[in-house]
């Protein structure tokens, strides 16, 4: 019997799927897989327990990684399951920032009680008109399953669209409209737009990428979307962009103290991924990518250990290895274990995971000794 905690509510029609192997636990100390959507984990303590964090999201910068990683936990996210619903708030952001929608709908609520309120709309409407975005540029930071989708929606709405993603892979590339450039330098997107959506995760490398430095090369009056992480924007500089007219909107879906009080900043409450459609679509992927970890020690959409995938057990036992990477613990199981009759090993910076069909079960001295080998942190006995 395998313990879940939900640190926030995960859909049900996900939670559906766990077996009757599964049993909910709202004591996060005695979990052996945890849910979460945003819950800070980085201050929590993780039990020995615990063998599987599923993000039911794309970003994972409320998850610690590498500390998950050094205890044998592997940290699963959803990507693509909430892409749909970023992006139609990304579409919707963009038409916020170019007609004054928001003003206009407060103008009618604060006019409401106006009997001749139709005819007074006609005076005072010009005073929430805006431009289209047909013909604009959209400049596309990212492309990943969000990214993809954003950029496709501009293009099928009439805008240029120029991306950007120095890991783009051929498969991705091919999923974009025929219209749609590419660039390898930034700095050939920022000349020519009118807008910048960025959809790339939190990284030392991404914080603070939409700087000075970048507002500088963009056009005056340049749209800036942020719908990822509030860390990708600086805010000193974004202020000061907006504050000269470099650029004419911010809009963010993270709320903090200082983007609520910043002129010509339209901020959501991380509304992002927060459709039915989405919650459901991400509880369902988490809870499939926990289930094949536990019950065959597969990993699919890992963020801290490599994609492995043995099928299911083919043989008397099954046993999952997390390790540092360089461990020679792949080449010793044999001696260990008696006869291997699968085994697959992969490597993702610096750890490393095997998992091996034994033709024998897999016995506690057995488990005793592969967690003797220089490197490894945690073995499981799947089968
Ligand atoms: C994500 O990371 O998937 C989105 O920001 C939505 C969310 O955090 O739930």
């Amino acid at each position: 019997m395998y313990k879940v905690n939900c640190l926030n509510p995960i859909a049900a029609v996900g939670l559906n799927n766990l077996t009757s192997d599964y049993v909910k636990t709202d004591d996060f100390s005695e979990a052996n897989v945890a849910l979460v959507r945003s819950a800070a984990m980085h201050d929590l303590d993780l039990p020995d327990s615990l063998l599987a964090v599923a993000r039911a999201g794309a970003g994972v910068n409320n998850i610690p990684l590498d500390k998950c990683a050094e205890k044998g936990i592997v940290v699963f996210n959803t990507p693509g399951a909430n892409a749909n619903g970023v992006k139609e708030l990304v579409l919707a952001g963009a038409l916020l920032a170019c007609r004054d929608i928001v003003g206009g709908i407060e103008w009618v609520k604060a006019n409401k009680d106006d009997e001749n309120i139709s005819k007074s709309v006609e005076k005072a409407k010009k005073a929430f008109a805006g431009s289209e975005i047909l013909g604009k540029t959209m400049g596309v930071i990212g492309l990943g399953a969000i990214g993809i989708l954003v950029a496709n929606a501009c293009d099928a709405l009439g805008m240029n669209v120029i991306g950007y993603d120095p890991f783009l892979s051929d498969a991705q590339k091919s999923k974009l409209n025929s219209g749609i450039k590419t660039v390898t330098d930034l700095a050939d997107m920022y000349k020519d737009v009118n807008f910048v959506t960025i959809h790339v995760p939190a990284l030392p490398s991404t914080i603070g990428m939409l700087n000075k430095d970048a507002f500088d090369q963009m056009p005056d009056g340049t749209v800036i979307l942020n719908f990822s992480r509030d860390t990708l924007v600086n805010e000193d500089d974004i202020e000061a962009a907006l504050k000269s007219g470099k650029v004419r909107k911010y809009v963010t879906d993270f709320a903090n103290p200082r983007v609520t009080h910043m002129d010509g900043v339209i901020v959501t409450p991380h509304l992002g991924a927060s459709t039915a459609e989405s919650e459901d679509n991400c509880a369902i992927m988490a809870v499939k990518e926990i289930r094949d970890f536990i019950e065959n020690g597969n990993i699919k959409n890992s963020v801290n250990y490599p994609n492995t995938d043995l099928g299911t057990p083919a043989g008397a036992g099954r046993v999952a290895i997390c390790a540092k990477a360089g461990s020679s613990v792949a080449e010793k199981l044999s001696a260990i274990v008696g006869d291997v009759a699968g085994m697959t090993s992969n490597t993702r910076g610096d750890w490393m995971y095997v998992l091996a069909d034994t033709t024998a079960a897999v016995s506690e001295d057995a488990v005793k000794a592969i967690e003797a080998v220089d490197g490894v942190v945690r073995v499981r006995v799947v089968k």
